[in-house]
């Protein structure tokens, strides 16, 4: 199973890879799952601004296309731009969507550090229809 330390790295080095040519604002995220495996994402942005795509969506969404199924337990999000690159609104109702009930662990960076928050802490009272 990877650690924090290493799922925060390679959500590093998938920021590297955002296309972000609007915002210049590049965020790459790293989902592990209860499985042991972990998929990685990076920002697309489109000259049709509303159509981007966040890091985390971009990374959740090769989970389900690769056939993952286990729990998202942890995501680390990185942006060089930022420390505490926390998910947006939109992100944060994914990432429950993914938990399966699990209180997933929100992996970010500050000041070189790992600090760690819980989804059901950053997104109280959210929407579920299961
Ligand atoms: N962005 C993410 O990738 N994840 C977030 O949770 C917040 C914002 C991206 C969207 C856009 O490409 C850029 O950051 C600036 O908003």
């Amino acid at each position: 199973m990877k650690t924090d330390e290493e799922i925060l790295q390679i959500a590093k080095e998938a920021s590297e890879r955002a296309y972000c040519p609007y915002s210049k604002f590049p965020v790459g995220a790293c989902a592990l799952y209860e499985s042991g495996n972990y998929y990685f994402g990076c920002n697309v942005e489109n000259s049709s601004y509303g159509l981007g795509l966040c890091a985390e969506r971009n990374a959740i969404s090769t989970a389900i296309a690769q056939g993952e199924i286990s729990k998202l337990i942890k995501i680390a999000v990185y942006s060089p731009k930022s420390d505490l690159c926390f998910p947006c609104g939109a992100c944060r109702q994914w990432i429950q969507e993914f938990a399966q009930g699990y209180n997933t662990e929100i992996v970010l960076q500050n000041n070189g550090m790992v600090q760690k928050y819980y989804i059901n802490d950053i997104l109280p009272y959210s929407f579920k229809l299961l």
